[in-house]
């Protein structure tokens, strides 16, 4: 059977992830796909930065044309980060026909529509679980494990770093600055973490939540946002006081069609399961019609987490090539409509 080539973009966090779990668990990918992924090129701004995984110096490059026009490779696997440069560069591999998994909230949050319409154009697949909830399968969940039923309410916990200053905080009474650092140290907090604490990563990921769930084109300039940065330590002690946690929460809903989508720091009872979810983890309730209640739970942020999801789906994307169903894309229908429309 062909051997699948990937470029990776990244080397970091995820990316270091992403190299460890193919070579470890090769076993594991040999028994699903019954052959090997191969990695032709690896996208680094350094490429003579000392690295946390061996990879052969062959593969380092900083010339993204050698991933994306590179004949040998099937798939671009898009874990570096950044919104407009990256968007150029992924639509540049879909017009060359290349599949992409990504685990780019804010890239799929602005240009997802825009990315999964032109992968339909082109048969290609992009898969972005690991964009939500680092390890929750939670997106596959949507769009698969619930598929015939009607969402009505998401909630949860969907930044790890938030909720690990927050745990810090409350448990260990630590300063927010002092927290944010060793999250930072840890891996979890993104490149700039402004985006974490001002409660926009979990807003860009809602989003995609809130579009997936309810098949929509909700923007981010929907979605009510505040973050913890003005979250005190006397704010914590207070809420300590009268039974309650502080946790940054999102909450996305569709009553008669009309959806909102929130993110903001909110009181909940000591007792609440989400009220129990600490550090890093991440929580997500799903409402829906037929199935009730759902709560899914795990780590969502670090290298090995976040790395499962990505080469779980990119394992999906190599099933669909040889079965030849690739370009399946899910684009919501009112963004089929819109663009439509601005044709006419
Ligand atoms: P890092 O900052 O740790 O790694 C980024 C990597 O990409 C580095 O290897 C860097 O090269 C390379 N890179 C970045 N920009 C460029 C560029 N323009 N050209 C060439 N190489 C580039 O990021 P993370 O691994 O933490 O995150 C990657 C993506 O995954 C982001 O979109 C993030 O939001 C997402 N994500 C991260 C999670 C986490 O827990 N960290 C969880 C879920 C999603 P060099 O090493 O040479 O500097
Ligand atoms: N910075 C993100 C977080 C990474 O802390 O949740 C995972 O998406």
């Amino acid at each position: 059977m062909k051997e699948i080539n990937i470029g990776l973009c990244g080397l970091g966090t995820v990316g270091t992830g992403v190299v460890k779990i193919l070579k470890n668990h090769q076993d594991e990918i040999m028994y699903k796909l019954g052959s090997q992924i191969a990695i032709k090129k690896v996208l680094v701004h350094d490429i003579h930065k000392q690295r946390d995984v061996v990879v052969d110096q062959e593969w380092l490059t900083n010339d993204p044309e050698e991933l994306v026009s590179n004949p040998d490779i099937d798939v671009i696997v898009e874990v570096m980060g950044g919104i407009e440069d990256t968007n150029l560069l992924m639509e540049q591999a879909l017009r060359n026909n290349k599949h992409i998994v990504t685990a780019n909230k804010d890239l799929m949050a602005v240009h997802g529509q825009k990315l999964l319409r032109l992968a339909k154009a082109n048969n290609c697949d992009i898969y972005y679980d690991a964009s939500v909830a680092g390890g929750i399968p939670i997106l596959r969940t949507l769009s698969d494990g619930l598929a015939s039923d009607r969402i009505q309410k998401i909630m949860g916990i969907v930044n790890g770093t938030t909720n690990y200053i927050l745990t810090k905080m409350t448990d260990d009474k630590l300063a927010f600055d002092d927290v944010l650092k060793e999250a930072q140290e840890l891996g979890f907090a993104e490149a700039d973490p402004t985006s974490d604490v001002e409660g926009l990563d979990a807003a860009r990921k809602m989003t995609l939540l809130a579009n997936l769930a309810f098949k929509m084109e909700i923007s981010l300039d929907d979605v009510e946002t505040s973050g913890i940065r003005d979250i005190s330590q006397e704010d914590i002690s207070f809420a300590t006081s009268l039974g309650y946690t502080i946790k940054l929460i999102g909450i996305a809903s569709i009553n008669n069609g009309k959806v909102e989508v929130s993110v903001e720091p909110t009181l909940l009872p000591q007792d609440h399961p989400l009220a129990l979810v600490k550090n890093e983890y991440n929580a997500v309730y799903v409402y829906g019609e037929a199935v009730g209640e759902t709560m899914f739970y795990g780590p969502g942020a670090g290298s090995m987490p976040t790395a499962t999801a990505v080469v779980s789906d990119l394992m999906e994307v190599i099933k669909n090539i040889r079965l030849g169903i690739s370009g399946n894309a899910y684009v919501s229908p009112q963004y089929e409509k819109l663009l439509k429309e601005n044709k006419e």
